[in-house]
């Protein structure tokens, strides 16, 4: 064992490949998390000296050999059940991590940070509000899909909308449980969209950027959502340029960021 693997502190349990490129990984810390708050992150590493799944591009910062890669990932599972750890991941072909982190399998192990972390979290919602919009593209869902969960066993006394931007449909990761949820949980709507509809003809749902929906008559029209900060909170993970752009359609209804000193009604997470 090297001085990096001596760090591991979690075994990987269970994989799901939805396609070679994006994954679900479940992982069980040798000692269990505290209960964390649904939308909270933690810090996943593995060894550089793991080698690359071939066909990626090259590295965009090469590693040096004997480190601890580190990155933040949202925590997708219910934060009422800390001993089992679920991540939402996409390799990004020239990335360090990620195109390491998918070569692992059940058995092997990792480090997961003990902190967790984050305050994109619903607590941070005012008792006032009766709405809460999510929109994520890709893996950013994975905060919702914690946040779904909860939801399911101890209610949020919101109404929830949630919009998942994905290239094709078989790239829409949790789909059918959040579907479920949408059915059988008050008050919650899931509306999934696809964004390359020539590679994927078969689809007949909803198509086009999730941006498209936050023009606000759209929102009120079809949704019956009022884009109002004072009663509405808007949550966005993943894309930092999906995140910028509705932000800036936001800021003339009155949105603004979300931070621990000042509480506007706009939250935002940045993959990267
Ligand atoms: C709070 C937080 C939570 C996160 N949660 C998740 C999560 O749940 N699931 C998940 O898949 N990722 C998540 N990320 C992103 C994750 O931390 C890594 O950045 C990502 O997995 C890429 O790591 P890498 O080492 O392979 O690539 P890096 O070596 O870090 O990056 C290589 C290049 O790709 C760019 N890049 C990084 N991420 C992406 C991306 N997703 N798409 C396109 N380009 C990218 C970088 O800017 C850089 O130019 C989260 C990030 C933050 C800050
Ligand atoms: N090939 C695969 O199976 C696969 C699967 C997952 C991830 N990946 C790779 O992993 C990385 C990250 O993947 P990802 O799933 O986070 O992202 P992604 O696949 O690149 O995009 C996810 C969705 O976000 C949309 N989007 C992009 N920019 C946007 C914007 N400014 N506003 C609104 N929507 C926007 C995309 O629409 P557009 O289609 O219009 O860009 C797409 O519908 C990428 O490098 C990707 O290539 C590959």
């Amino acid at each position: 064992m090297d001085a990096v693997s001596e760090k591991y502190n979690a075994v990987v349990v269970a994989k799901v490949s939805l396609t070679p490129d994006l994954f679900i990984l479940k992982v069980k810390p040798d000692k269990a998390m505290p209960e964390f708050i649904p939308g909270q992150y933690v810090l996943l590493g593995i060894s550089s000296n793991l080698p690359r799944r071939p066909g990626c591009a090259p590295e965009f910062k090469e590693s040096k050999a004997d480190r601890l890669i580190l990155r933040a990932y949202s925590l997708a599972s219910a934060g009422h059940e800390p001993g089992l750890l679920e991540f939402y991941v996409s390799v990004v072909s020239n990335g360090s991590l990620t195109p390491r982190l998918v070569n692992l399998n059940p058995g092997d192990r990792l480090m997961v940070g003990d902190k967790i972390r984050g305050f994109f979290t619903l607590d941070t919602v005012p008792k006032e509000h009766d709405t809460v919009v999510l929109a994520a593209t890709g893996t950013g869902l994975a905060p919702y899909v914690s946040m779904m969960r909860r939801h399911a066993v101890k209610p949020y006394p919101f109404r929830f909308v949630l919009f998942h931007g994905a290239a094709r449909s078989w790239e829409l990761g949790y789909s059918e449980e959040l579907r479920c949820h949408s059915r059988y949980l008050p008050r919650v709507t899931y509306l999934p969209s696809i964004t390359r509809t020539k590679e994927d003809p078969w689809w007949t749902g909803e198509t086009g950027r999730i941006t498209q929906y936050f023009q606000s008559h759209l929102m009120r029209d079809r949704l019956e959502i009022d884009l109002d900060p004072a009663r509405t909170s808007v949550f966005l993970c993943g894309n930092p340029e999906m995140i910028h752009e509705v932000g800036t359609m936001l800021e003339p209804l009155g949105y603004s960021a979300y931070t621990t000193s000042q509480p506007g009604s706009l939250h935002t997470e940045e993959y990267w």
